[in-house]
């Protein structure tokens, strides 16, 4: 019998052969499984990519995704969407992840890739005795690294906890980036993969991880193919890495519900961090680290902590990857000093706003960072955007100008906070479907949502649900006269 957590692989591996998932076929998994038929439906029915079909059903000749996430939607994803749905199966997607190439549409097509090869120099040199655990440690926490998944937790304090619970331990890459503006994460793996697989062997030799799993988004078969290309020609006698695939659930991106998606079941958060064992993977002590984080593990222990420290600017040290979408010359992911401000963003490293738009507002850390107007600008940087009622998270940039409908943006990110919910929560799931109910409407009950906000920061589970009311509150706040 497999086990469990290969679940969420089979399924994909029937949907690729047969375009869908028959009844028949959820039987058979639940069968070689050992499970519930209603476990196994359960798990599919909660990923937005599985394509559950009745049993006569014929699947989709062509499907493609088309995205309707801000940057899109600027750039006509309406007319896109109409256009392909003469000649296609069409599916709305949220954030396609290249929102520097809007309108974004995927089809699925089989790739393949060859390996990089990569010397793994770095991580030979911390193998062999080069660098001790306590120095790459030590360099980190010099540099000031936190984590760029979004929620910007000291990287080294994570690994020193990580590895003073009892093994056996796991790492975990997080590659699921899916909150809409972000596509910070495609580019590291696009252009520097193995250096990625680097820090993740790097961040396992540390805490002394007995496995690497790498969650993948299933928005980047391309990513997929690379990556399974590097795993097979990986030096020998390193700790495995398993290439596993997510199914479209933006909350899976949540580190405790990406450890319940890697253990094969649904993406529900957990109460309590990973590293605590009874909440880490398979029960473990499990470190979970971002794409970007591990690019920059390498990078410092590559050059130094005084390197990456004396990029910063205002009052903020290091650099990052900014993803920057929407009315910019030349948008995409920038490396820019941590703290630089919207202005200097756009003005020195995106080539200016585009022709005939001035900057009337900004998402500064994708959907649940906030919308800010042009003339608030703080360092872009964790801990500098609160003040405002937004945050940096993963730094997910969609700049807007005077064309753009900021009524209808808020409307389109509380609808996909709503499909989000993973709906384990009464707050978020309520509040979530209500406030998109309200924002589509022509007037707004500001009162209401100004309630459902406090309810859902305060009694939500997970950020999700926390952070939504930041779409609808950023406009109360800074736009009145778009509120009205
Ligand atoms: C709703 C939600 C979605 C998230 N999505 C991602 C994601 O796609 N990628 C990511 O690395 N972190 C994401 N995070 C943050 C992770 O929970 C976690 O903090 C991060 O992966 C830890 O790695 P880091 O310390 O290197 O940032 C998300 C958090 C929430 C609440
Ligand atoms: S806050 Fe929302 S997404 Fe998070 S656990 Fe609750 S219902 Fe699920
Ligand atoms: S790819 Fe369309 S908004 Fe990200």
């Amino acid at each position: 019998m497999p086990p469990r957590d290969l679940l969420i692989e089979r399924l994909h591996d029937l949907q690729d052969r047969h375009g869908g998932l028959y009844p028949r076929d959820l039987d058979a998994l639940a069968a070689e499984f050992a499970l519930a038929p209603s476990e196994v439906f359960e798990t599919a029915s909660f990923y937005a990519h599985f394509r559950l079909l009745k049993e006569d059903e014929a699947p989709p000749a062509a499907v493609v995704r088309v995205c309707r996430g801000p940057a899109c939607e600027m750039r006509g994803a309406a007319i896109v969407a109409c256009d392909w749905a003469a000649k296609a199966h069409v599916e709305d997607h949220p954030c396609l992840g290249r929102c520097d190439h809007a309108p974004a549409i995927l089809v699925e097509t089989p790739r393949t890739a060859t390996a990089s090869g990569h010397g793994y120099l770095l991580l030979g040199r911390c193998r062999s005795g080069g660098l001790n655990r306590e120095a790459a440690q030590a360099e980190l926490e010099a540099a000031g690294l936190r984590g760029m998944g979004g929620a910007g937790f000291p990287t080294a304090r994570k690994w020193r906890t990580v590895a003073g619970h009892p093994g056996p331990r796991f790492v975990v890459v997080n590659a699921d980036e899916g909150e809409p503006g972000t596509f910070k994460d495609r580019h590291f793996l696009e252009t520097a993969p193995a250096r990625v697989l680097e820090g993740a062997l790097i961040a396992a030799w540390v805490v002394e991880a007995e496995a690497v799993y790498l969650y993948l988004r299933d928005e980047y078969p391309h990513i997929r193919a690379q990556l399974m290309a590097e795993i097979a020609a990986l030096p020998p006698g390193l700790p495995p890495v398993h290439l596993r695939r997510g199914a479209g659930a933006y909350v899976c991106g949540e580190e405790s519900a990406l450890i319940e998606s890697l253990e094969g079941k649904r993406g529900l958060p957990r109460q309590r961090p990973p590293y605590v064992a009874e909440a880490g993977l398979f029960g473990r002590p499990t470190l979970v680290n971002n794409v970007e984080t591990l690019y920059w593990v390498c990078e410092i222990l590559d050059k130094g902590a005084a390197w990456f420290a004396d990029h910063g600017r205002h009052g903020h040290s290091g650099l990052r990857a900014y993803s920057v979408s929407g009315r910019v010359k030349h948008p995409g992911v920038r490396i820019a000093p941590n703290g630089i401000t919207i202005t200097e963003l756009i003005d020195e490293f995106c080539g200016g706003m585009e022709d005939g738009h001035s900057l009337a507002a900004y998402l500064p850390g994708g959907a649940s960072g906030g919308f800010l107007p042009a003339h608030i600008t703080p360092p872009l940087a964790f801990g500098a955007i609160e003040d405002h009622g937004g945050f940096i998270g993963s730094a997910a940039v969609t700049v807007f100008s005077q064309a753009d409908d900021l009524r209808a943006a808020a409307a389109g990110l509380a609808r996909f906070f709503a499909h989000e919910s993973c709906g384990q929560c009464t707050p978020c799931r309520l509040g979530t479907a209500r406030a998109a109910e309200i924002l589509d409407r022509p007037d707004w009950d500001i009162d209401l949502l100004g309630e459902l906000a406090h309810v859902m920061r305060e009694a939500s589970i997970c950020g999700l649900g926390q952070a939504a009311p930041n779409v609808w509150q950023s406009l109360v706040r800074h736009f009145p006269e778009v509120v009205r």
